[in-house]
């Protein structure tokens, strides 16, 4: 077994960020920076997307390329763009993901229902079809797939099952690929936050904003949300070669909140 020199150590890893562009999946980027990887950003915002690139601040370590991961043909062109630009892809973190109406499900349209489903699920089965075949191929350093999943695929939230079922979805497709890599190398794993503040509520009015954080914070024995800087540590241990023995596993990010 390989281990890296220094605890953490991502140096020489290129790592695939989806949604990159802010919240979590920008924390990630920071903090895989922060131990020496580079890194792609895809995000369907380019505004977001620039204003990520000028935040972190790292020329010739970020890629950052418009791409909808809903659509197999973007997924397969960025996949290729990434490989040219920064080399091999060792990490594919597959973060993007939206929450989508708060309503019931018999109210949910069948629009908004395939669109969640499209973007949180397709999504990362579309990008793991494009960047998995190239992980076999490199022998070294470790190679990764990180799905940022939810609690809510463990729960099952009211007014959100769109959303649920595609996180349910999420952590069942972590358990199938990393069955079928188990001895390849590449291992695959899911984390499950509780709520964070960040954008994804950007949607819910504000007179429902302080109803809902209320709810969600209750749920929550250690009474808080969940830092992204505290979701991209766990991120970046999965994405090391600190983490060898672990796959087709859902890492609790919930101040208590999971009980299994
Ligand atoms: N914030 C939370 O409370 C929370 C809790 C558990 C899990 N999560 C999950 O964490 C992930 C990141 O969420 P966040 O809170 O940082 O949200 P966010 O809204 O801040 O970031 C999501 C990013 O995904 C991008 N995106 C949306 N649709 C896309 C598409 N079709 N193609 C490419 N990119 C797309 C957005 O432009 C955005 O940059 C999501 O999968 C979310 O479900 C969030």
């Amino acid at each position: 077994m390989s281990l890296a020199a220094a605890p953490g150590d991502l140096h020489g890893h290129h790592a695939v960020i989806t949604g990159g562009a802010q919240g979590i999946g920008l924390a990630i980027a920071r903090r895989y920076l922060r131990s020496g990887a580079s890194v792609s950003l895809w995000d369907v915002s380019a505004s977001k997307l620039d204003e990520a690139v000028n935040a972190l601040a790292a020329p010739g370590r970020v890629q950052a390329l418009v791409v909808d991961v809903r659509d197999e043909a973007q997924v397969m062109q960025a996949a290729q763009r990434s490989l040219a630009a920064l080399g091999a892809v060792t990490v594919l973190v597959n973060n993007a993901g939206v929450l989508g109406p708060t309503v019931n499900t018999w109210e949910t349209t069948p629009a908004d229902w395939r669109n969640v489903l499209e973007i949180n699920l397709t999504g990362a089965y579309l990008c793991c079809r494009a960047l998995v075949p190239q992980m076999l191929g490199i022998a070294t350093p470790a190679r990764r797939v990180i799905n940022i999943a939810s609690v809510a695929g463990k729960e099952g939230n009211a007014m959100n099952a769109a959303y649920s079922a595609s996180k349910a979805g999420l952590i069942a497709l972590t358990k199938s690929l990393a069955k079928e890599l188990a001895t390849a190398g590449v291992l695959v794993n899911c984390i499950t936050p509780s709520a964070a503040d960040t954008a994804v509520f950007a949607g819910i009015p504000p007179e429902h904003r302080e109803q809902l954080d209320k709810i969600l914070l209750a749920r929550v024995p250690m009474g808080r949300f969940v830092e992204v800087d505290e979701v991209a540590a766990m991120a970046a241990w999965l994405a090391s070669a600190d983490c060898s023995f672990s796959t087709g596993a859902v890492f609790d990010i919930t101040g208590g909140r999971s009980v299994y």
